[in-house]
């Protein structure tokens, strides 16, 4: 049994240090890319505070993200590249850090209670594979420690796990 060990979520580096070390020990062993998406999920949801979704979106043809392993509310399936938080991170091959995505023109809402977003892509040898997105029910919630933390964690996932 893996248990999850209580972080103090006061200090972020120290934070995505702890979290960042817990991974490397779960996914440890296991090369199946969903296993290791759904275990990650599971580490991001139940360490990180205020988030009210985490999960992986795998894109499956060259324009479409399909949903991947979450944890939260069920969510919308499919995305195209180029659409909503997550596509627009797959087109452009950069994370999105979206501060209030009520502000974010083409936002797709999957849970009316999410108010900020980070997406980062995961991308093997120059091609992408799919997106982590957390979201948040407080405005302005993620910031570049979020964002070093989670790009930390998706290259963990990305060395871990086969395509
Ligand atoms: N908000 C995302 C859609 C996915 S859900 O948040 C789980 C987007 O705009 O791409």
């Amino acid at each position: 049994m893996f248990a999850t060990k209580a972080i103090d979520t006061d200090d972020k580096s120290a934070l995505y240090d702890e979290l960042t070390q817990q991974l490397d020990g779960l996914l440890s062993g296991e090369r199946d890319a969903i296993a290791n998406a759904a275990n990650t999920a599971a580490l991001l949801f139940n360490t990180l505070p205020d988030l009210n979704w985490a999960g992986f979106y795998f894109l499956k043809s060259p324009d479409e993200l399909v949903l991947g392993p979450f944890q939260g509310k069920p969510a919308c399936v499919r995305i195209a590249v180029g659409r909503g938080v997550c596509g627009a991170a797959v087109a452009q091959r950069r994370t999105m850090l979206v501060e209030d995505v009520h502000a974010f023109a083409d936002h797709i809402a999957c849970d009316a209670a999410s108010r900020s977003e980070l997406v980062v892509p995961l991308i093997r040898d120059g091609r992408v594979l799919g997106v982590i997105d957390l979201d948040s029910p407080l405005p302005a919630h993620f910031d570049s420690d979020d964002q070093r933390g989670i790009e930390a964690v998706a290259a963990i996932y990305l060395k871990a796990s086969d395509d």
